[in-house]
Parts: structure tokens; sequence; C-alpha cells
């Protein structure tokens, strides 16, 4: 299977906390994998450092065999083939639903005006959000927001697309379109890495779940062993809480 992204020996250390710790990993051609794990453990900074948002401390990160932890890297054009989706909403408040995808479309991508629109709009319809394409983010609810936010990253027709927790800032209510809308990436192919607490729909979609604590991978596996029988013991309480808690919803 062709590797689309790959880290080796990863590091991230500012100052006295060491926030990312020897992590390697790959991700290959239309996998879908999930990372979850204790808030504070280093998710968000690991997917910055794959992303090269962020510079690792140490370590290598390649996308389709490309290193871009070497001196003079393309970074802007490795960036651009990356979708990433953030924890925190963020959207141009001055601009519409289009706009917001349109930007990367002609800023980054050079596309001709009238391009970037075709592409921003198929996105917008890929996240059923073409009926919103002229609304600004205020007239928009959260999980509407989230999903401009991800078609923006789609619109670019990424390699991979990295989501950090896509409905953490949501409210219960709001998570489900949002995960409806990952199932049909996942349906379509797309190769995902995901941080999420979201565990039915992990089971459903993911080829692995990777735990992540203190800046380092603990464990990772099948998601039906982690459901059923998690190795560790941290894996095992932090799954038992999850579990708990997704009953309560
Ligand atoms: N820019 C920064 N400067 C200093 N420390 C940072 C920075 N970014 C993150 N950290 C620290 O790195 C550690 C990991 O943070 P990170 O946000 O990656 O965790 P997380 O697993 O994503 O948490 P959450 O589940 O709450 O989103 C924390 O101790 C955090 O305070
Ligand atoms: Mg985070």
């Amino acid at each position: 299977m062709n590797i689309v992204i790959e880290c080796q020996n990863l590091w991230k250390i500012y100052g006295k906390i060491v926030a990312v710790k020897n992590v390697s990993l790959k991700v290959s051609e239309g996998e879908i994998k999930l990372l979850f794990g204790p808030s504070g453990s280093g998710k968000s900074t690991f997917l910055r450092c794959l992303a090269m948002l962020t510079t690792p401390t140490k370590g290598e990160v390649f996308l389709r065999g490309e290193q871009l932890t070497k001196e003079n890297a393309e970074l802007d054009k490795a960036r651009a083939r990356i979708g990433f989706v953030f924890q925190h909403i963020w959207l141009f408040r001055h601009l519409t639903a289009v706009g917001n995808v349109e930007l990367g479309l002609k800023r980054v991508l050079k596309l001709p005006r009238q391009k970037a629109k075709e592409r921003a709009m198929k996105a917008l319809r890929e996240v059923r959000m073409e009926d919103w394409a002229n609304h600004h983010p205020a007239q928009l609810s959260g999980g509407q927001q989230q999903r401009v936010g991800i078609a923006r990253a789609l619109a670019m027709e990424p390699d991979i697309m990295l989501l950090d927790e896509p409905t953490s800032a949501l409210d219960p209510e709001l998570t489900g379109e949002v995960i409806d809308t990952l199932r049909d990436l996942a349906k379509k192919g797309m190769t995902m890495l995901i941080v999420s607490h979201e565990m039915p729909f992990a089971r459903e979609v993911a080829e692995e779940m990777i735990f992540f604590d203190e800046g380092t991978v603990i464990e990772k596996g099948e998601p039906e062993r982690f459901f059923t029988n998690p190795r560790s013991e941290r894996a095992q309480k932090f799954m038992a809480r999850l579990i708990k808690r997704t009953r309560r919803e």
C-alpha cells in the first residue's frame, strides 16, 4: 500500500514540556486512523507537527516519500496537499461560506476566479452546505461552520485530511451532522487521521485506533480490540470512561 504520510521518531519540546515524545506512525492511501487520549497529551501538537504547521524539535516527516523535515523542503506546496481541520473552528468572519472555501484555491493554488468558485461549490456540496454558500459564519450554526471548515480543506483536493477533534467545540446535537460528513468522506475512500473521542464512529470507520498519553503512543490496534480488550492499564481506564460517557449521551 502506498504510504501517504509518515513520521519517524518525532519530538516536540517547549522548554521543559515534552509535548510529543518519539512518535513514529504511518497512514497509507485510503486508510482511516483515529488518535485519542487525555487532554494535554499532545494530540494537537502532534498533528500540527505532522502537517508542518509547527516545526518538530527532532525527527522526520515524509509526505508521499518526500522529506518535509529537511532543509529547503518546499513546505508551502506540501501544506497545500494536507487538509487540516482545526479543533477550534476558525473561518474569516467577513467572508461568506464559499468565500472562505475559495480563498486557498485562489491564493495558494492560483486558480482563476470561476474555476475556484466551481471547485468551492463542489466541496460545499460534498458537505451538504451548498444552500448556505452565501451566508456568513455568524449566520451558521457551529456544526455548519465546521462543515465549511471541512469543505475548505477538501476543496484543495488534499492527499490526506488531518482532523483535530472536529466535534469537540460543538454541542452534542450538532456533533452528529459533522460525524455524518466524515462518514461520507470515509465512504469515498478519503485518507484521514482524525483526533476524536466519538467512539461509535471510530468503531465503524477506523482501521486503527492509536491511544496517546503523555506525548507518546501507548497502544495501537484495531478498534474491536480497544473495545473488548485494551492491553495497557491506561487505555483500559480511558476506554472505560469514554464508553460510560457515550452511554450517558
Ligand atoms: N505553543 C505552545 N507553547 C508551549 N506549550 C505548548 C504549546 N502548545 C502546546 N503546549 C503544551 O503541550 C502539551 C500538549 O498540548 P496539546 O494541545 O497538544 O494537547 P492535546 O492532547 O491536544 O489536548 P486537548 O485534548 O485538550 O486538545 C500541553 O502541556 C500544552 O500546554
Ligand atoms: Mg488538542
